[in-house]
């Protein structure tokens, strides 16, 4: 078993609250399992960040593709990083979003450089980018 260290932390009374509500939720067996999860989430993020190596990742944008021009300019915006787009995924929600998923792989700061230029497209209501390491 991995030797285990204690920590005590101190939190706002209401995010530790807010805590205990999500693991409830997901039914954590015990705390510490879901503190080291947010953990090891976090520094994952954190471990690919910065620009070096390479990384695959998805990019999910939540869109009203009634804005205009906004279907186009993801899609040229797709076709100018093409060598690093492996898979793309669109579903229409209803009858104003489109949620698409977008697969890539490549240099860190490539694939943030493609996630930060789709999210920050006009009509994207939202967008997040989730990475991991490959080289
Ligand atoms: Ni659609």
């Amino acid at each position: 078993m991995e030797k285990v260290r204690r920590m005590a932390v101190s939190l706002p009374a209401g995010l530790a609250e807010e805590f205990e509500k999500a693991i409830r939720k997901r039914a954590y067996s015990n705390r510490s399992k879901a503190v080291a999860d947010v953990f090891r989430e976090h520094l994952s993020g954190l471990e690919w960040q910065g620009g070096r190596g390479n990384v695959v990742g998805t990019i999910t944008l939540l869109y009203d593709h009634h804005t205009r021009g906004v279907t186009d300019k993801l899609t040229e915006m797709q076709h100018d990083f093409g060598g690093a787009i492996l898979s793309s995924l669109h579903v229409h929600l209803d009858h104003d979003n489109c949620l698409e998923v977008i697969v890539a792989k490549g240099n860190a700061k490539r694939i943030e450089k493609l996630a930060n230029s789709l999210i920050s497209a006009r009509g994207v209501k939202s967008g997040k980018l989730v990475c991991s390491r490959t080289g």
